[in-house]
């Protein structure tokens, strides 16, 4: 499997593992910890798309926290202002998934050119990217912010082609959020669908050149 000459990747559920705030979430309310994160990131996903739809955009910090609040209200937990300002902390330290930090070392040192292409807002990737020292590892962090619209729009993947300053067949996209392989896929990038959970494949037509188990798949 030969590489393109650069890969951009997906942020939260791909290098960086949204579950890992379970703890933080059990330490709050004991034993709800994994059902609270799963429908936390359930309804963050649905409220990404239902606000780009609706025309009605607010950054991923302002969604990430209404979408708290729904999921604490689902699991029958008090959501307050101090719940959400020890988990907006913790999301921006997030835990890589294990083997993100040497493979992301191992194809800079092949010359791939790295990016990031998120629905993050600015401020978080940029916390999140500090925190791991990765910084000098990606030569763009792109967030969908300024475009106010969040993927799968064709517009956000556009984003990263005028970025770049390659045409999509240059640039592979990865990520573990299968909606989001696709809609990459429909717009034009070889695409990475990375499978860590053994998945089935969408069915909506739009399938990924290549899947893997994880990231170290890319080497
Ligand atoms: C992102 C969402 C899809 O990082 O997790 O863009």
């Amino acid at each position: 499997m030969s590489l393109p000459p650069a890969l951009l990747f997906d942020a939260y559920g791909t290098m960086f593992d949204v579950q890992s705030v379970t703890a933080a979430l059990n330490a709050h309310f004991p034993g709800k910890g994994a059902q609270l994160a799963q429908s936390w990131r359930t309804k963050q996903l649905e409220y990404t798309w239902q606000r780009t739809l609706m025309g009605r955009y607010a950054d991923f910090e302002a969604v990430t926290a209404e979408s708290l609040r729904y999921a604490c209200a689902l699991h029958q937990c008090e959501y307050s202002q101090a719940l959400w300002a020890t988990l907006r902390e913790r999301y921006g330290r997030l835990a890589t998934f294990p083997e993100v930090p040497a493979t992301l070392a191992a194809l800079r040192e092949r010359g791939v050119r790295l990016g990031i292409l998120s629905n993050g807002s600015p401020a978080m990737l940029d916390e999140l990217i500090a925190h791991h020292r990765l910084t000098d590892t990606f030569e763009a962090v792109i967030s969908v912010d300024p475009l106010r619209r969040y993927k799968p729009d064709p517009a956000v993947y556009q984003l990263a082609v005028d970025r770049l300053k390659l045409g999509s067949d240059g640039i592979g996209f990865v990520s573990a959020n299968g909606w989001d392989a696709s809609g990459a896929k429909s717009f034009g990038f070889r695409v990475f669908w990375i499978n860590r959970g053994g998945l089935p494949a969408e069915t909506s037509g739009f399938a990924p050149d290549h899947v893997l188990g994880d990231l170290s798949g890319l080497l």
